[in-house]
């Protein structure tokens, strides 16, 4: 009897051993290996506020004489001329998907994949928004400051996968007769 007794006490105590070790490595798994579920993994960082004031501050290209040649300001003002007139239907990077241009048919081009039916380069975007795309929702904005359509230009060849090489004596030359 007394026996039977120490070795039912013998295998409570193992079992009870043996379901805190569990516990404990199921912690330690939890605790420290498990990967988790990371809830902000799908939103994209919110811009810091160095970035938000450098977006909102007017860049100067009032100095610049030849807003066809290829410079940073130009990128930047265009960025932000493209986020007020163009970014709705677009999308703010230019990839299509802005929520304005959601029911159009055909539907707004996405700028970074670049397929042109104009020819693209610095020539073909310049003429696309000076006089639109007929039978398209793609509007004329010829009545833009020459110097705003060159920088939205400037834009979307920067955010462009699709650049076409062009002679900037070409580009000059046709700048010098463009409306
Ligand atoms: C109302 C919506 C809308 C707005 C606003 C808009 N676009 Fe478009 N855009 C379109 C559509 C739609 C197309 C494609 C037309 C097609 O496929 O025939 C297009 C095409 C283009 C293309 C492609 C040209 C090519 O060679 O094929 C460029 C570049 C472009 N837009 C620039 C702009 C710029 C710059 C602005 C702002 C000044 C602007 N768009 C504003 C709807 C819009």
């Amino acid at each position: 009897m007394s026996e039977n007794r120490d070795q039912y006490n013998h295998g409570g105590m193992l079992a009870f051993i043996f379901s805190m070790v569990f516990v404990f490595v199921f912690f330690v798994y939890i605790v420290a290996i498990h990967p988790g579920v990371d809830l902000g993994e799908n939103l994209q960082t919110p811009p810091s506020p160095e970035q938000l004031l450098a977006d909102a501050k007017p860049v100067d290209i009032s100095g610049i004489k030849e807003p066809w040649v290829p410079h940073e300001d130009m990128v930047k003002h265009g960025k932000k001329v493209f986020s007020q007139n163009c970014a709705m239907c677009h999308g703010n990077e230019g990839k299509g998907d802005g929520a304005a241009g959601a029911g159009l048919n055909p539907k707004p081009r996405n700028l970074v994949e670049g397929h042109w039916t104009k020819g693209g380069g610095y020539i073909g975007i310049f003429n696309v928004i000076s006089h639109g795309i007929p039978g398209s929702s793609m509007a004329a904005y010829g009545h833009f400051k020459t110097e705003d359509r060159w920088a939205l230009v400037q834009f979307i060849d920067s955010i462009t996968q699709n650049k076409v090489k062009e002679d900037p004596a070409k580009v000059a030359e046709f700048a010098k007769t463009a409306q």
